[in-house]
Formats: C-alpha cells, structure tokens, sequence
C-alpha cells in the first residue's frame, strides 16, 4: 500500500458501536450502591484522565512505563523474531501508540497494523503519524473497547494474527477477569494467534506506594478526576475537595489498591439517587496486580497460553513476554 493510501486509510476509522454512556451511569450508580463501594477504573480515561495519565507515565516515582520501554528496546531483535512471518499486529488500547513503534521499526514486514482504542479522535492523530512514519505498514484504527469482545470480522485480511498488550493494563483486571480475557482473546485472533504482553512484577511495597502516589501529586489528581467526571457527564454533585487520594499496597492480593476517601459524613446526589458517605469510607477506584513470573504463566496457561519467552529490566521491576495460543 503507498503513502497516499495509507493516510487516507488511517483518517476514516472503523467504530464497533458502544453504549458507552448509559454503561457509565448504570456502573457508577450500581459500584456506589455496593458495599464496598467500587468504580471501574476504565472510566478514568476521559480526555483530563488521558492527560494526566501521560503525565504519570514520566513520573519519576512511576517506573512501568520507562522500564517498559528499555526492555522493548533492548530485546526489538528477540521480539521482532517472534513477528518474522508478517502476521497482523493488533495493539490493544493503543493510546499514543509509542510503544509500537519499536516493535514496526524492527519487524517491517507485518500484514498490517490495527489500533484499538475507545478514544477516536486520539486514535486516529496517532494513526495519521504512524501511517506518515511507516508507509509499507497498512494502519487500521479500530474505535472500539478493548474489555469488549475483539470484533476483526471484515476488518483485517488473512492470516496470522498477534496481539500487542502493553503498560501491564492486564494487572487492571481481577486474576478471574484477566483469565476470561485473554481466552476470548485466544479466541478472536483465531489459529497460531500470538501475544507480546507488558506484565508488571511483585517487588517491594515501598517503590509500588510511591509509583501509586507520587510526591507532585499527579496520580491523586488523576484519581480525583474521575468524581469531576461523573459531576460533568452525569450531572453528580461530588464536592471533589472533600475526598482524597488513597493507595496502598494490599500484599496478600498482590495489588495496589487506589481509594477515592471521604473526608466526612457527607451525601452525594447523581441522577436523582443519593448516596451517604462515612467519615472515612472510600470509593475503590483501580486494583494493579503485580506478578511472579510462574504465577502469570499458570495464568496464561489456564486461558489456553503459553509463556515461550520472557523479557525483564536488571532490577526486574517489569517484564515483556512472548504467548502463543494452544
Ligand atoms: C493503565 N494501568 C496499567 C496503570 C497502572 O499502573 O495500573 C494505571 C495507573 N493508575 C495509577 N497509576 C497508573
């Protein structure tokens, strides 16, 4: 495919319908109806959420996205290997598809490049310069959820496909969830599918506390950016002052946790339904699993997965691995 057709390609995406705003309001309604309170943590990345959350991303304290990156880097010959055969690449919430790059600068010869993510506008910039950037590369921007199932029918052409699931957001998922996903997964890639996946590690609670809630107080403001949210886009009335930013490391979970907490007994209104706070009593808003490398592979293994290789940094804070589908 020329340039020409690439960049008209990657400016008309393909949107797989949502219900995207009634799903909002019934998750927040139900999560704050629940005892203990709980919202999803997809529902941070509205536009100010997207920002803040590059913005965690060069954190100093934030250590995933930079070890990430070093690690694909580092390995882009061993990584490209596993892509020698010019599958289709798929990038799961592909965001400012950044990462990618790495894996398109050191295996050229992909099928094609499909993007997915929730956010069209986002996507289709970043899909503009990549198409720019690797003209031989056909780019698909697929507007869609990626928690959704992966709908490629009429989509993608022929052939092998293999998914690229960067930044750990698989740790955002329950183990249980994590499972169900990646057996869909298996699933919609279809036969000798692959998966290059960004899995975050167990290591000590110190370094997970401060990459959760950093001195310049970035990952508190992303937090609370989701009660301006709800304010905005379902008419809630959160006083957003009086709750603060809590994370903590929940050992026998493996996760960090993220907490919204009420500074006093205070109610909330949203939609025409009230909701009563505790002096103290929080809305839990995000779990980050943290893996061994055993544990993940039992995972995998359970979802119909094999680990057949594993990249990590020297002080293995992160690792990059390689799955293919049983
Ligand atoms: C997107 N996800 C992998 C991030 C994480 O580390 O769990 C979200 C995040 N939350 C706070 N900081 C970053």
């Amino acid at each position: 495919m020329d340039t020409t057709a690439n960049q008209a390609l990657a400016l008309s995406a393909v949107r797989r319908p949502s219900d995207a705003p009634a799903a909002f309001l019934n998750d927040v309604l139900a999560g704050l109806a629940a005892v203990p309170k709980a919202i999803p943590a997809k529902y941070f990345y509205d536009q100010e959420g997207s920002r803040l959350f590059d913005r965690i991303c060069d954190l100093d304290e934030y250590y995933p996205t930079r070890t990430e990156v070093a690690i694909l880097a580092e390995n882009r010959a061993a990584i490209a290997a596993t892509l020698s055969d010019s599958p289709i690449l798929i990038e799961l919430g592909a965001g400012s598809t950044t990462k990618v790059r790495h894996l398109l600068d050191a295996a050229p010869g992909l099928a094609a490049f499909v993007a997915v993510d929730i956010s069209g506008e986002h996507l289709i910039a970043a899909c503009a310069a990549l198409a720019q950037d690797y003209p031989a590369v056909p780019v698909i921007p697929l507007v869609a959820d990626f928690c959704d199932p992966l709908r490629l029918d009429g989509l993608v052409p022929e052939g092998r496909r293999v998914a690229f699931f960067p930044g750990s957001t698989i740790g955002n998922l329950t183990p249980g969830q994590a499972e169900t996903f990646l057996r869909r997964l298996a699933a919609a890639l279809g036969p000798g599918a692959g998966l290059i996946i960004g899995v975050d590690l167990e290591k000590p609670a110190a370094i997970l506390e401060a990459a959760y809630d950093d001195a310049s107080g970035v990952t508190a403001a992303f937090n609370l950016n989701l009660l301006r949210r709800i304010n905005r886009e379902l008419g809630g009335d959160f006083a957003v002052d009086a709750f603060h930013h809590r994370a903590f490391y929940n050992a026998p979970e493996k996760r960090v946790e993220m907490h919204l907490a009420s500074r006093r007994a205070q109610r909330v209104r949203i939609n025409g339904r009230t909701f009563l706070f505790e002096a103290g009593e929080t809305i839990h808003t995000e779990n980050s699993y943290k893996y061994g490398l055993d544990c993940f592979a039992a995972l995998a293994a359970r979802a119909g997965w094999t680990v057949t290789e594993v990249w990590t940094d020297p002080a293995r804070l992160f690792s990059v691995q390689h799955l293919t589908a049983a």
